[in-house]
């Protein structure tokens, strides 16, 4: 009996390497505002408990003032990937969320209680009261559907188990256990926060809105945080490439196409040990310049697109052992819609690009001002 369902009769309306490609871009934006999430509210927590400190509680502000703007970029930028992720890998993804059902819908009502905390926990902080508590609570339930993710992205890969998960509850309330991926790759992402989080304060220390003595902190903090956690990240990555299957270790060496998403995974190891360096040179050095800024900026966003792109390998290597191919569909490119979907996309990003503009040029008020 075939692990998985029947394939849609419906030719897919575009090549898959152009779903593909618009898969890993999207999911790499999702990923570093993920990260900047999970890492930026968790900073911003710690740093909100020293009230006596002036600094940072000015350095904790201004983390928490961005974070519900992040949060719109992780929904918005979680949403195309789910769509392309459907459209390519719908017979497995589609079977595992059916599988979590009720924790998988549970994200929506978590995502907005997260949501709500993320304004009080500001909230609180701008009227200078203690905020720590809501905005634990926020990172909690964000390292919970950080998890739920993980879990049934990992569940999508193991047909093997559909059966007698459904068997046990066809209520989908009964959760996976015994993959052996599932904790390296949630720590991954825990550990990325904190690693990104960092460099992004590494990033903002460039701004001008910080007085000198704030931004030699908010760099010193953010280098130190970025270099310790860099290391454990990159642990972390070892440990989730070693727990792979051998036979996808394999076909990272040798298969044709993915053989050269192990050169990304190169790029992932060698970026992040740049990055720890930056970041080292900032925190523990105390060299403080607006090149190491966007040097922080630019790093970030290469590591997780390097990161998707050995992620994406992974998964489609697995589902090859057990019978999926995700090439193996029949196309029927309809070129007037896809051109007319890349105009629009193009011309999304165009607006978003234009936004982020009119924010840059607009006054802004002082980081440390009330
Ligand atoms: C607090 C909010 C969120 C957090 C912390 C979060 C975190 C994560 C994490 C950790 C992963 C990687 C899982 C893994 O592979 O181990 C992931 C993947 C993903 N997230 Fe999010 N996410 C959030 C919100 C969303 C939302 C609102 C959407 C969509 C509407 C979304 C869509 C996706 C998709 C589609 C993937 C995987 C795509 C793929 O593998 O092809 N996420 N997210």
């Amino acid at each position: 009996m075939p692990l998985f369902p029947a394939v849609d009769p419906i030719p897919l309306p575009a090549p898959i390497w152009l779903i593909k490609l618009l898969h890993i871009v999207t999911l790499s934006l999702h990923f570093v505002a993920v990260e900047m999430l999970l890492g930026g509210l968790l900073l911003a927590v710690l740093l909100s408990l020293f009230r006596g400190s002036p600094q940072s509680m000015v350095a904790a502000r201004a983390l928490a003032r961005r974070l519900t703007v992040v949060m719109t970029y992780v929904i918005n930028l979680g949403v195309p990937p789910l769509l392309f992720a459907q459209v390519l890998y719908g017979r497995a993804l589609y079977t595992s969320s059916v599988l979590i059902g009720v924790y998988w819908i549970s994200i929506i009502a978590t995502l907005t209680l997260t949501y709500w905390l993320l304004y009080r926990f500001t909230g609180r902080l701008e009227a200078g009261k203690s905020a720590w508590a809501v905005g634990l609570s926020a990172w909690v339930l964000a390292g919970f559907v950080a998890r739920l993710l993980s879990t049934n992205m990992t569940l999508m890969l193991r047909p093997e188990v559909w059966r007698d998960m459904y068997s046990a509850s066809a209520m989908g309330a009964y959760l996976p256990t015994g993959d052996p991926t599932l904790t390296p790759r949630w720590l991954l992402m825990i550990a990325g926060g904190l690693f990104i989080g960092g460099l992004w304060m590494v990033y903002l220390s460039g701004r001008s809105t910080f007085t000198t003595g704030e931004q030699k902190f908010v760099a010193g903090v953010g280098g130190k945080v970025a270099a310790v956690f860099g290391i454990v990240y990159l642990i972390a990555g070892l440990w989730a490439t070693r727990v792979q299957p051998e036979a996808v270790k394999a076909g990272l060496a040798t298969h044709k196409l993915y053989h050269f998403a192990s050169f990304a995974g190169y790029g992932w190891l060698a970026l992040v040990a740049v990055a720890v360096l930056v970041a080292g040179v900032t925190g523990f050095g105390k060299v403080a310049a607006n090149w190491l800024s966007w040097t922080a900026a630019l790093l970030a966003l290469l590591i997780e697109i390097t990161f998707t792109v050995f992620r994406d390998a992974i998964r489609d290597l697995t589902l090859l052992t057990k019978g999926f191919d995700v090439w193996d569909r029949a196309i029927a490119t309809n070129w007037w819609v896809v051109g007319l979907f890349l105009v629009l996309f193009v011309g999304g990003l165009g607006v978003v690009g234009w936004l982020i503009s009119v924010v840059a040029r607009a006054q802004k008020p002082m980081e440390g001002a009330a």
